[in-house]
């Protein structure tokens, strides 16, 4: 069933586990993720980022898709808006039903992030809806990784409060868009952060941390671990084996398929990591 954000994130917390939650851009990955999931027997998020809704040319039809998809699951799964810098499509998600959305400011300065942020999660916040804000910029989505970015806890703490936001997306050593897994989590930052900051912390990025790192980034006091990039590797690998093998193929669902399979798979794989509680 369709869940709010609060209702996955919440017990993770609790109980020390991670919360998976894993980018759509067509409705198969939403499709993936979820059997994925199920395979699982875990709740899972599912994240439509703006630059998806870029390449649609607009949330509604994805977006709607996503939450249909939600509502069929035989777990919990939670719809949340990844990425957006424009208040108007947060508004929009709210309208479709999303859970969560999170609000990113992180290239403007301090003063300037706090006031556009506090903005949107009052409007959030009317509505029920839990809102993820971003503080020390995780940069790579331009292709370069230079994963030196880092938040500070005390400016983290300051920055919750004034903004009231449910979540914070931190800069602890991560960069978007990794094919290579080479990252380092700043675990002790990890630690310090969790310790200073009221809110469940999320990592993004996650496709660039070393597999037996994200337990142990989890076990450190993240909570929500973005993926993205790594699902993309599994889908696109899929497709060029299949077409490899089966050069003969016209029908796009034989290929797509395929990856989605590929995808369902690696979720699974990657819940079970986020979800490990270490000893
Ligand atoms: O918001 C989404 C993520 O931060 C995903 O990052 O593509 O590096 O896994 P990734
Ligand atoms: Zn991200």
């Amino acid at each position: 069933p369709l869940v709010a954000t609060a209702e996955i994130v919440g017990p993770a917390v609790r109980g020390g586990l991670g919360a998976g939650a894993f980018n759509v851009i067509q409705i198969e990955h939403a499709q993936a993720i979820v059997a994925g999931a199920e395979a699982a027997g875990a709740p899972v998020i599912l994240q439509i980022s703006e630059n998806a809704v870029r390449y649609h040319g607009a949330l509604a039809a994805i977006g709607r898709a996503t939450v249909e998809v939600a509502r069929a699951a035989r777990v919990p799964v939670a719809v949340h808006l990844d990425h957006a810098t424009e208040p108007g499509l947060v508004r929009e998600a709210l309208g479709l039903g999303f859970g969560s959305v999170m609000f990113d400011a992180s290239a403007r300065d301090y003063d300037g992030n706090v006031a556009a942020t506090a903005a949107v999660a009052a409007d959030c916040h009317a509505a029920g809806v839990w809102v993820e804000a971003e503080l020390g910029e995780v940069g790579g989505k331009d292709g370069v990784h230079a994963p030196g970015a880092r938040t500070d806890p005390a400016e983290a703490a300051a920055y919750v409060a004034a903004t009231d936001v449910d979540a914070l997306a931190v800069a602890v050593g991560t960069s978007h868009a990794m094919v290579v897994k080479e990252a380092v989590v700043d675990l002790e930052l990890v630690a310090a952060l969790r310790a200073a900051v009221p809110v469940p912390l999320v990592l993004h990025g996650s496709s660039g941390v070393p597999e037996a790192d994200l337990t142990r980034a989890v076990a450190a006091g993240l909570t929500k671990v973005n993926i993205a990039t790594h699902l993309n590797v599994a889908y696109t690998r899929a497709i060029r084996d299949h077409l490899a093998d089966h050069p003969e193929v016209v029908d796009p669902r034989r290929y797509v398929a395929a990856a989605r399979d590929a995808v369902a798979r690696e979720v699974t794989r990657l819940l079970a990591l986020v979800r490990a509680v270490p000893r």
